[in-house]
């Protein structure tokens, strides 16, 4: 193999350079001396949508977006999803290791521990109409936290960024269920610290006059399962607003919010709520050529298809597909699932898809395992944010470790006016306006 650097030639200048290449990556701030002039600020890249730009080194998730795998910590998401447990996966995120047994019962009793919410966030949830979308409720919840725990502005204490931690994760179920509970009017039901992280969950959310609340273990064991495959992806949006927003240095509350937010987006977190909405608008399997017709046209978006790193089949979507039969044996087989299927397979025999290595993402199923499991489809989203606080955090946690990392700033591209003189009012002639 040759020399590890890339020799670039300005052919401005005719200057050669040279610039070193790791990890497969040039460094940015390499090119900025590339000048024209010793007054030129440098050559920059120009990059919307970070297409081509890693923001960081992490050791904490892989994706092969053409293989279509994906570990967390070099573990295999299928054997994760099979042997493991949520609580046991976000506290491998975030330490890095495996939890010893005596390690995991202490995460899962400081967890449990932390799922209670201050009485006053009750009041502020009922300042929501009732029919507010849980994911709005769920973004001003978590900012909410912010100000119940000031020690949380001491980002710089190990100990104090812990707590945090641990409390993020322990109250976002709670912060969730009771988004649902007041869109149905119902009287919040609190944590139960006898029950599983996800049972607990369904307690929160279903919970009425029995005196314990007992989760069926196949819906409590498929959320497990749900809740470990939406734990992490890398640098996602709503990952990269967390980490843009922690950069300032703000506390982990506002930057997770930051991050519900992003993922509220319909080409992010909402897809699986868009997803349910785009079967029920088709209607019936007949119409699918015509609704395909119209996504080849640009008139329509195949909601839950295509990923930016994903261009092979989405292996998480590949374990819900197959984890969906279990779930239904409980409930009762969702209507919309041959309708799903047969859009899959008309799709992945188009070349419109194909060419573009359009294939299901993780959203694509996942809304039909929500739908018969009983969740309003406004929840789903609600169901992404969860497990992923855990990512979120563990990319927190190593971005404000990371020595090379700094305040989010990127740069731009100014293509506006050059300077001018400011017109007074009475001068400005409204013929010119655009
Ligand atoms: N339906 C129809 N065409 C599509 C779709 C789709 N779902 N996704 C991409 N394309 C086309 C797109 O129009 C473009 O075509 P052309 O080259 O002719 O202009 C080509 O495929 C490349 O797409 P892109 O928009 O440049 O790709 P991107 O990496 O910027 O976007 C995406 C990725 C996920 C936003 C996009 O595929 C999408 O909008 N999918 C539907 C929404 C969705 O399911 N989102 C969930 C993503 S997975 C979970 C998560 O991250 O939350």
């Amino acid at each position: 193999m040759g020399k590890e650097s890339l020799s670039i030639t300005d052919n401005r200048t005719g200057k050669a350079y040279e610039v070193p290449i790791e990890h497969g990556a040039i460094r940015g701030m390499d090119l900025r001396k590339i000048k024209v002039s010793d007054d030129d600020f440098g050559l920059m890249s120009y990059d919307p949508a970070f297409m081509n730009t890693a923001s960081c080194r992490s050791t904490i998730t892989f994706i092969d977006g053409d293989k279509g795998i994906l570990h967390y910590r070099g573990y295999p998401i299928e054997q994760l999803s099979e042997q493991s447990t949520y609580l046991e996966v976000a506290y491998l995120l975030l330490h890095g290791e495996l939890p010893t047994a005596d390690q995991l019962s202490d995460w899962a009793w400081k967890i449990t521990h932390h799922t209670w919410i201050h009485e006053n966030l009750k009041k502020f949830m009922d300042g929501f109409h009732h029919d507010a979308h849980p994911m709005g409720m769920l973004v001003s919840g978590v900012a909410a936290l912010s100000p119940f725990y000031p020690e949380a502005k001491n980002g710089t204490d190990a100990e104090t960024r812990q707590l945090q931690i641990v409390r993020l994760i322990a109250k976002m179920p709670t912060l969730a269920a009771f988004t649902y509970r007041h869109s149905l009017g119902m009287p919040y039901a609190y944590p139960d610290n006898d029950l599983s992280y996800t049972g607990n969950f369904l307690n929160m959310l279903w919970k009425t006059t029995e005196a314990q609340y007992k989760p069926d273990p196949v819906l409590e064991k498929a959320l497990e399962v749900l809740f470990i495959l939406h734990a992490d992806h890398e640098q996602n949006c709503s990952t990269n607003a967390v980490r843009s927003v922690g950069s300032s240095q703000v506390d982990p509350y506002c930057a997770v919010a930051a991050g519900v937010a992003a993922l509220y987006g319909p080409l992010h977190g909402g897809a699986n709520e868009e997803v349910l909405k785009m079967l029920q608008a088709i209607g019936s399997k007949d119409k699918i050529p015509e609704f395909v017709k119209q996504v080849k046209e640009g008139k329509a978006k195949l909601m839950g298809f295509g990923h930016r790193v994903y261009k092979n089949y989405d292996p998480r979507a590949k374990i819900i597909k197959r984890m969906a039969d279990e779930v239904f044996a409980v409930t009762r087989p969702n209507p919309l699932l041959p309708m799903a299927l047969e859009l899959e397979r008309i799709a992945l025999q188009d070349d419109y898809f194909v060419s573009r290595k359009l294939y299901p993402n993780v959203d694509f199923y996942s809304g039909l395992i929500y739908q018969a499991m009983g969740f309003p489809v406004a929840m789903f989203p609600v169901l992404f944010a969860i497990p992923r606080t855990s990512g979120w955090l563990a990319q927190w946690q190593e971005m404000r470790a990371d020595a090379e990392q700094k305040i989010a700033r990127p740069r731009q591209l100014y293509l506006g006016s050059a300077l001018r003189d400011y017109v007074p009012i009475a001068s400005r002639n409204s013929e010119e306006e655009p």
